[in-house]
């Protein structure tokens, strides 16, 4: 028999929650082991053991709060995703996945119902990303994707390591990061994308995430006065950056599906008066078929040293992160399928556009995703929204899929 969620609630805490590390309109900028990331973590953990849970923290700082089940030693089903945001994020990027599982064990303490297996919430740490490479890094630490001594030494762009922020905001937990039996793991999270909104379809039962590839690209040549250095005398590292992010696109357009994103772009010495010496910028390519997302990654590669030998450039070329394509397990799936049925949902199924935890976490445990429309498929940005509506339909599918895994 399906419970409801209290959706309202769950919209409440999410709007508490945004309180924390305000963007400049009206978004959130909570980068990851910054000071803003860890007030978030503490409202969570409080609100948590408000819940009735009790707090662990691995030495990654992912934070699993378990409340038990009449079986103590049966594998618990998790549920969760994360707190930190991009630079300029939105509200509910991660972050409805981790309250709403709040709000799942809210909901069964109201409903007084006891499960089988124990329920846990997780908080991954650094999703995103986008202070410390590799995105993903709690999860994909904790799936043993990543080493966690390797990992430690990751540095932001300021040259601080990833051990230093751990250590300086005292997020080691004792537990060592590595997984343990876990019976099912489900996320919630907005879809990041325009197709439910589109079809008016409040649901997606996702069925697995698209392959990624994150680049570095340094490209070297001579700096020099920008007035005196005639053009055909010169090496210019921006004007090479230029062509290749032009022949990029034209690489994405010829494969359908795919995109292609240049996010960051520095030059040294950065002077208005000065040709750059070197300029590095990051490539974000992504498609649905492992094989073709290597493909492109080797003709941006060509593309890279071609357009180097005619500009006279020397180049770095690295891969940071390569994430396979994910396939999400089958009974995960029809559960999430099944609470959105029973529960009158309209649905469809849908690959993720995005990276997520849960592509990590389904190296190590049965996975599963539940997406709900965002306003305008907009996420990234602060604008990013979507309604109290959609909302609670995810709580009530997250809940009643966390049921049916844990046994209620
Ligand atoms: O990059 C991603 O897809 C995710 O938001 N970290
Ligand atoms: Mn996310
Ligand atoms: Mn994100």
């Amino acid at each position: 028999m399906e419970i409801k969620a209290n959706g309202e609630r769950l919209w409440n805490t999410l709007m508490e929650m945004a309180k924390i590390g305000p963007g400049e309109c009206g978004g959130n900028r909570r980068l990851a082991l910054t000071d803003e990331d860890i007030e978030g973590r503490k409202l969570f953990q409080k609100w948590a053991a408000d819940a009735g849970c009790t707090i662990r923290q691995d030495t990654m700082g992912n934070i699993f709060a378990r409340r038990d089940g009449k079986s103590r030693d049966k594998a618990p089903v998790l549920s969760g995703s994360h707190l930190d945001t991009q630079p300029a994020g939105g509200r509910f990027d991660g972050i409805l996945g981790v309250l709403g599982a709040l709000e799942a064990v809210r909901s069964l303490n109201d409903h007084g119902i006891e499960t089988v297996s124990p329920v846990e919430i997780v908080v991954w740490t650094n999703e995103e990303g986008a202070r410390f490479a590799p995105s993903m890094m709690g999860s994909g630490v904790f799936a043993g994707i990543y080493e966690e001594d390797e990992i430690y030494k990751n540095k932001d762009p300021e040259g601080v390591t990833v051990e230093d922020e751990l250590r300086r905001t005292s997020q080691i937990g004792d537990v060592t990061c590595k997984s343990f039996p876990i019976k099912a793991y489900y996320e919630l999270h907005i879809e990041q994308g325009p197709v439910l909104e589109n079809e008016n379809t409040s649901i997606g039962v996702v069925t697995g995430g698209q392959g990624s590839v994150w680049t570095h690209i340094t490209l070297y040549g001579q700096g020099s006065h920008a007035g005196t250095t005639p053009m055909e005398y010169r090496k210019d590292p921006m004007m090479g950056a230029s062509r290749i992010i032009t022949e990029l696109r034209e690489i994405i357009r010829s494969h359908s599906a795919a995109v292609g994103t240049v996010g960051r772009l520095e030059t040294y010495p950065a002077s208005i008066n000065t040709i750059p010496g070197s300029v590095f910028f990051t490539v974000d390519t992504r498609h649905p078929n492992e094989k073709i997302l290597m493909q492109i990654n080797q003709d941006l590669k060509k593309t890279v040293n071609s357009v180097c030998s005619a500009e006279g450039l020397e180049n770095d070329f690295k891969n940071i992160v390569i994430n396979p394509t994910v396939e999400f397990h089958q009974d995960c799936v029809s559960n999430v399928r099944q609470s959105a049925d029973s529960l009158g949902y309209s649905h469809r199924d849908i690959v993720s556009g995005a990276g997520h935890d849960a592509c990590h976490v389904n190296h190590v445990a049965p996975t599963g995703m539940i997406f709900i429309p965002c306003e305008g498929g907009l996420s990234h940005d602060e604008a990013e929204n979507t309604t109290p509506e959609h909302v609670s339909a995810g709580a009530d599918v997250l809940l009643n899929s966390v049921m049916a895994s844990a046994g209620a």
